[in-house]
């Protein structure tokens, strides 16, 4: 069958990476975490005292950025690295969090990551999950998915995830970063956090997984 590019956006901690990882695996497509770019670009940011404020240190910075995902050899799931150091696991932290938005909002920055993102759709099959996927990215994708939930799930779930890894991490602390990035990015400038007008809205509060995989799959079939 013919191959299709799928765009899902939404606003954070939906569960639109759980969803994209499922429909790669299941159609043998590839996956592309597209907020992961931009988290890697800030922790490049912040590692390299990059004055944001500065356009032509943002575009010197921008030059020494090689961006890359490759599959873990174990699990094959796509993991990203930066300048050849695997950064998956570190891009994760509620540090990166908490500044990643504002990075984002860039103009240069946005150009940099989507001419890359829009070079990894070009033979078609592929999932890729972020802000402006539907909208920007590719606003000719076969199949575009807008995911939303209720914010005290969407907190709920972010927090197991962190905890894991930190336990000194609070709900509030949570709960405002989400309702911050959410706000900055539906509000910036530059392809800001839309609903494209031909997205399919799923609302994943109340659907497991599994679920919400096999509603998707059935547009899947309408979409080729
Ligand atoms: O998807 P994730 O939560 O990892 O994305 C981190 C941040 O990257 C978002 O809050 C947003 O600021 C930015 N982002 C974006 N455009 C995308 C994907 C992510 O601006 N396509």
């Amino acid at each position: 069958t013919e191959k299709i590019n799928i765009a899902i956006d939404g606003f954070s901690s939906c569960g639109k990476s759980t969803l994209a990882k499922q429909l790669a695996k299941k159609l043998n497509y590839t996956y592309i975490d597209s907020g992961a770019m931009y988290r890697a670009i800030t922790l490049y940011f912040l590692r390299n005292h990059i004055d944001w404020t500065d356009e032509d240190e943002i575009g010197d910075a921008l030059k020494n950025i090689n961006l890359s995902f490759q599959p873990n050899s174990k699990t094959g799931d796509s993991e990203i690295y930066l300048n050849d150091e695997n950064i998956e696991y570190v891009i994760r932290d509620l540090v990166i969090a908490e500044k990643v938005s504002e990075v984002a909002a860039i103009r240069p920055v946005r150009e940099f990551a989507v001419k890359q993102q829009q070079e990894m759709g070009k033979l078609k099959g592929v999932v890729m999950d972020g802000r402006d996927i539907g909208t920007t990215v590719f606003p000719d994708a076969e199949l575009k998915i807008f995911m939303t939930a209720d914010i005290t799930v969407r907190v709920e779930r972010r927090f197991q995830e962190l905890y894991a890894k930190n336990p000194n991490i609070t709900i509030e602390e949570v709960k405002a970063n989400l309702e911050m990035r959410d706000y900055i990015d539906s509000h910036r400038e530059h392809s800001p956090l839309r609903k494209a007008a031909d997205a399919l809205v799923i609302d994943n509060t109340n659907l497991t997984p599994s679920e919400q995989l096999i509603k998707v799959l059935e547009e899947c079939k309408m979409a080729v």
